[in-house]
Formats: structure tokens, sequence, C-alpha cells
């Protein structure tokens, strides 16, 4: 009788295996969505103006070049032209990157790193076209005059609040990667040098003993210590703000591929593991770990997206193959949760966008519970990073 039970288990086991959409038919299908949906919000958008998120009624709400969101919806142009080779997208997807030319003289923010590598980075990195390398470099120089040796760390915002000197925020690990793109371009070596040394101060300084980060530190330049520690965009100070984790995990796993230093692979796989045993069951973070809420708090699908494609490049990484078979697990739960009705637009609504149910800013009182370019730039990178697994 055991036997027989048994055996039904495993029938009944192998029918719903088979039943579950694979991987790459959820890639096929998501890309055939975020072509309609992006040539359509292309439409929408007037001369000069970058996708945001959504207002109140659901419509698109955009930008000027200067949000720090502006490389987000070329960038994912880049990773529909790459999957689907389709000219009309990639038309599109040169238009919306030279739009940007002129952050090359603009006042910015470290993030011209997310701004420029997302978008001139990818446009070089999928066509190989040349037109689109000085761009790359002469911004990854103006990133360095953000640099302070006596900090050893990059300079995240200008603007001063609660008595800040010199703020530094965990997002501003995404901004590396356009120096070290710029490196491997140009061979200057400060460039590398910069990155090297921002994420090994952040190593020291940005995170507790459980492998979760504070957003913000402010530092004093002078003696390079730390004056405090805070965390702007979570639920407290204290808490992990899920965002902020994402950007640690997926940070630390790109400083790895681009340094071969061991100390970034060992961070990125403790940042790792933290999160896997934190995550709930669908793997998409509430906005914060430390929400009071939970269950009932908001999601942050941004921050899985993120995390899923890091997920998938760190369990490449890693020699570890339990957690090369945990990270690559999550990174399939997220993908998989991403791309069901409860996050993946219909097509035609949600203000052309791909993903719902991101969280921007909550103690801000902006972007709660709206679609964010980057949702959909990192779930799409996630996708083409997943199919070239071999
Ligand atoms: N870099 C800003 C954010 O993650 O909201």
């Amino acid at each position: 009788m055991r036997i027989i039970i048994l055996l039904a288990a495993i029938a009944a086991a192998s029918i719903s295996c088979s039943r579950q959409e694979s991987i790459s038919a959820i890639t096929g299908r998501v890309f055939e969505l975020a072509s309609i949906q992006y040539t359509a919000m292309d439409a929408c958008l007037d001369e000069g103006r970058c996708p945001k998120c959504t207002d109140e009624e659901g419509n698109l709400e955009t930008s000027d070049i200067g949000w720090w969101c502006s490389g987000f919806y070329p960038g994912s142009l880049w990773y529909i032209y790459e999957y689907t080779a389709d000219e009309a997208i990639r038309e599109l997807a040169d238009r919306h990157t030279i739009r940007l030319e002129p952050l090359r003289r603009q006042h910015t923010d470290h993030d011209i790193g997310f701004q420029i590598n997302c978008s001139y980075g990818n446009a070089l990195r999928v066509t190989g076209d040349e037109k689109y390398r000085q761009q790359i470099i002469d911004c990854a120089h103006r990133l360095c005059w953000r640099f302070n040796p006596g900090a050893g760390v990059i300079r995240s915002w200008d603007f001063l609040r609660n008595d800040w000197r010199y703020p530094v925020i965990i997002d501003n690990m995404m901004n590396l990667e356009l120096l070290t793109n710029a490196h491997r371009m140009c061979g200057v070596d400060s460039l590398k040098a910069i990155a090297v040394q921002h994420a090994q101060t952040t190593l020291k300084n940005h995170f507790r003993e459980d492998w979760t980060s504070w957003h913000l530190l402010d530092y004093d330049v002078s003696n390079g210590q730390v004056r405090y520690r805070e965390t702007v965009q979570g639920y407290a100070h204290e808490s992990a703000w899920a965002r902020g984790q994402a950007w640690a995990l997926y940070g630390y796993t790109m400083m790895y591929r681009e340094t071969s230093l061991p100390e970034f692979l060992e961070a990125a796989e403790n940042i790792g593991r933290m999160l896997t045993e934190r995550l709930p069951e669908d793997g998409i973070p509430y906005w914060d770990f430390d929400d009071p809420d939970i269950p009932e708090a908001l999601r942050d699908a941004s921050a899985g997206a993120i995390m899923a494609s890091a997920f998938v490049e760190l369990s490449t990484l890693t020699e570890d193959r339990r957690l090369s078979r945990d990270f690559l697990a999550t990174a399939r739960k997220q993908i998989r949760t991403l791309a069901s009705d409860e996050y993946l637009a219909e097509p035609g609504t949600n203000g052309c966008f791909i993903l719902k149910h991101s969280t921007g800013n909550l103690p801000g009182g902006t972007e709660i519970d709206v679609p964010l370019t980057y949702a959909d730039y990192y779930f799409l990178e996630a996708l083409v990073r997943h199919s070239k697994l071999i």
C-alpha cells in the first residue's frame, strides 16, 4: 500500500513539474510584453522626458534626464533588443541613449554611474558600436571628481540634511561599474583603484554584524571616521531597507566579477545567505525587512528584481556548490513570482511599464506601490542573464 501511495505521489509531483512553465518560456513571454509596453511608452513621452513611475490615476509620470533613473529606459530597450534582435527597438534604444549625452556636462551626483552605464554601457556591450565609448570614459572621470581620498569613498549626495557633511549611501556601490567598465576601455588605473577603494571602505563601515547594511553613512573627510549611520529610505535607522540590501548584494557580486578580489565574493555570499534566510516564501521582499506591519506591509518588486539579477550572476561566481544552488533557486523563485499575474502588467496597462508593485520612497511619501523603471530594467537583466546560463 505504502509503495502505491509513494508512486502516486511521485507521479503527481512529476505532472505538476511538467506543468510548471519553464524559465525560458517565461522569458519569451516577458520579452513579448516588454516590446509592446516599451514601444507604446515611447509614443507617450514628450521630447526630453523620461519615464519615472505612474501617478494616482495610473498614468505615466515622467522626469527630465537629470533624474537618477534616466538610464533605465534606454537600458531596458537594449535588453529587449539583445533578446529580440528587433531593429525597431534598436532604433528606439539608440535614440533614448544619445539623449543622455548632455549629462557629461550637466551637474550630476553619484548616480551618473546608473545613468550612463545602463544606457551607453549596454549600448556598447550589445552593439559594439564605438560611437558610445567616449561618453562612458568621460562620465567615469566625472564620477571620480566626487572621490575624497581622506574618506576613501565617493560622495553620494550634495544636498545636506540633518547635519550631514559627506553622505555616502549603499546604492553608490552600483555606480562603480561605470568606473571598472571605463577602466577596461581606456586603461586609466585610477578609475579602477577608486572603485576598489570605495567598495573596501564601504565593506568596512556600512555593514552590521548580520550582513544587513545601513542606507547612509556620513563621513568626516579630515580623518575618514564615520560620523553617524542612518537609513533614510527605510522603516528605521536600524532596519534593513530592502532595496539597500539588494544594492549591496548586486554591488559586491559585480565588484567581484570586475576585480576577482576574494573579499568582495565573501561579502556577496554573506549578504546572499542573509537574504535567502530572510526573504518571504515567494522571494519578493517587503519594502523593509523589519517593518512591523509584515505580512500586511508593502512589497518592493524593484528589490526583488535587483536581487534576482544579482543571484543569477552570483550563482555562477561562488565556488560553494550548495550556495550556488540556493542562489539560483532563489533567483528562479523571484523570476516566477515577478512573472505571475500579481506582478506582471497586462499589455496596455500600468503606464506601459512591465512590473507592478514597487516601493520607491515610503518615508518620503513618494512612489508608493507603483511601477518603476529600475524594477523593469533589473527584471529584464535577470532574464537575459538566466538565458545565458549553461
Ligand atoms: N538610489 C535610490 C533608490 O534606490 O531609491
